[in-house]
């Protein structure tokens, strides 16, 4: 990779997103933990999250999300020189999960590396790959948020347990002369927060071992009361810095596409922006958080149902462990309509190449192995049903 001319802006053409068919809803989590409906989604707005399956990985459902992306966007995969994948949850420590995405979407000649920025990794990449494509030493950009998290749950916690699901999401962003794209960037750590949510071993500071294991220092711990301060305090100011950058005003903006953590947290950006809360874009409730890649799966289906059009302006904007936050003001420039195109990728389509004479142990907790188990919905091919008219009523009753 060697830095040549250089393009102005870094335009996004493409967008996809994959959600695994398991579902864990809040009756589920009732069996589980000490908890209620009523009390997840009066507190978070949360009403049910996407639960991969034993044969899923970080790396094929981003591989699935990007695929979709560079549909939209009507490259080759060939094209892509550089991946990005932001994850708190990689399928190893290494290599990167990019590297892994990178062959099974076939493409030869991306660099390829993950990006550790929690729930703002997706920003902090989208941020990487538009320096990338202004400096000239990238064209087309692949940047990923994909997560497994509910291989790293507590599923006795109920503090942390019911927040989290998995998924992927996908965006191409291509150099171009033509005025488009991020305008505007705004990016914050703050490492007085770096205790507030974190997964206390694994790392070198405290390897894995029997004790760490014992002690459940594999799962994600959090302190609620100060993330949900931390995120209420600085998403709205984020957002806003990166909307001043890109020389807008908040009313400019017509879609703002918020990390999907807790839909109070939703509602105060909304309030610290002064916008109604038709500005938001919410999916939090059938997704729960999906850290990194909560915004590029939010992005897409605001894409795909109409939400954005061609010259909107809109925000994405993230917190995150670290504590990290980030926000990109864009201005859209690619037909919507083109997402269908996406969709139409089955997720069989991808294949990413397990290690040579390496069974791994069965991935799913305990706690969901059941739940899982269960038959999901049958699919059914309704393409070619024509709706037709109602039969003539038979009951005497209602002759
Ligand atoms: N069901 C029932 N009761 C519960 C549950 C539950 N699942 N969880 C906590 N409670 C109880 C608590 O024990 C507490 O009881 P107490 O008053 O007897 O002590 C009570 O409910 C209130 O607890 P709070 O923590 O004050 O509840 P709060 O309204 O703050 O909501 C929540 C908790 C949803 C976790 C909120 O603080 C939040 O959303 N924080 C931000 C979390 C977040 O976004 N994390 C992701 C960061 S992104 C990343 O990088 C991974």
């Amino acid at each position: 990779m060697t830095a040549d001319s250089r393009p102005r802006y870094a335009h996004l053409t493409g967008w996809g997103r994959y959600a695994p068919a398991g579902v864990l809803t809040n009756a589920d989590l009732e069996r589980m933990v000490d908890t209620s409906d009523e009390w997840i989604v009066s507190r978070t707005g949360i009403r049910e999250r996407h639960v991969a399956a034993a044969h899923e990985t970080t790396a094929s459902m981003a591989a699935v999300a990007s695929l979709r992306a560079i549909a939209v966007a009507g490259i080759d995969p060939a094209d892509i020189d550089l991946i990005l994948l932001g994850t708190l949850t990689p399928d190893y420590w290494m290599p990167a999960t990019a590297a892994l995405v990178k062959e099974a979407i076939g493409n030869t000649k991306a660099v390829a590396m993950d990006l550790a920025a929690a729930c703002s990794g997706f920003v902090y990449g989208y941020a990487t790959a538009q320096a990338y494509i202004t400096s000239g030493m990238a064209r087309h950009v692949l940047v990923i948020g994909a997560e497994l998290l509910t291989r790293f749950l507590d599923y006795t916690d109920r503090n942390t347990c019911i927040l989290f699901g998995d998924g992927a999401g996908a965006v191409v962003l291509s150099a171009s002369d033509e005025r488009g794209g991020g305008l505007g960037i705004e990016l914050t750590t703050e490492p007085q927060g770096a205790y507030m949510i974190w997964l206390p071993s694994g790392g070198s500071k405290s390897p894995p071992s029997a004790s760490t294991i014992a002690r459940g220092e594999h799962y994600i711990r959090m302190e609620g009361r100060e993330t949900y301060r931390f995120a209420t305090r600085t998403l709205a100011t984020t957002a806003l810095a990166a909307i001043e950058h890109a020389g807008l005003q908040p009313a400019d903006i017509s879609l703002i596409i918020p990390h999907q953590a807790n839909v109070r947290i939703i509602e105060a950006v909304a309030k610290g922006l002064d916008l109604s809360m038709d500005r938001m874009f919410v999916n939090v409730d059938r997704y729960g958080n999906t850290s990194a890649a909560s915004i590029p799966i939010a992005l897409a289906e605001a894409a795909n149902s109409g939400r954005i059009k061609v010259g909107d302006r809109i925000v994405i904007v993230a917190f995150g462990a670290g504590f990290t936050s980030g926000a990109v003001a864009i201005e859209w420039t690619a037909d919507p309509a083109r997402g269908a195109l996406g969709e139409a990728i089955p997720p069989e389509a991808v294949h990413v190449r397990p290690p040579l004479d390496w069974d791994s142990v069965d991935p799913i907790p305990d706690a969901l192995a059941e739940i899982l188990a269960r038959p999901g919905p049958v699919p059914l091919d309704l393409s070619d049903v024509v709706p037709g008219e109602p039969e003539p009523a038979t009951h005497p009753a209602l002759r």
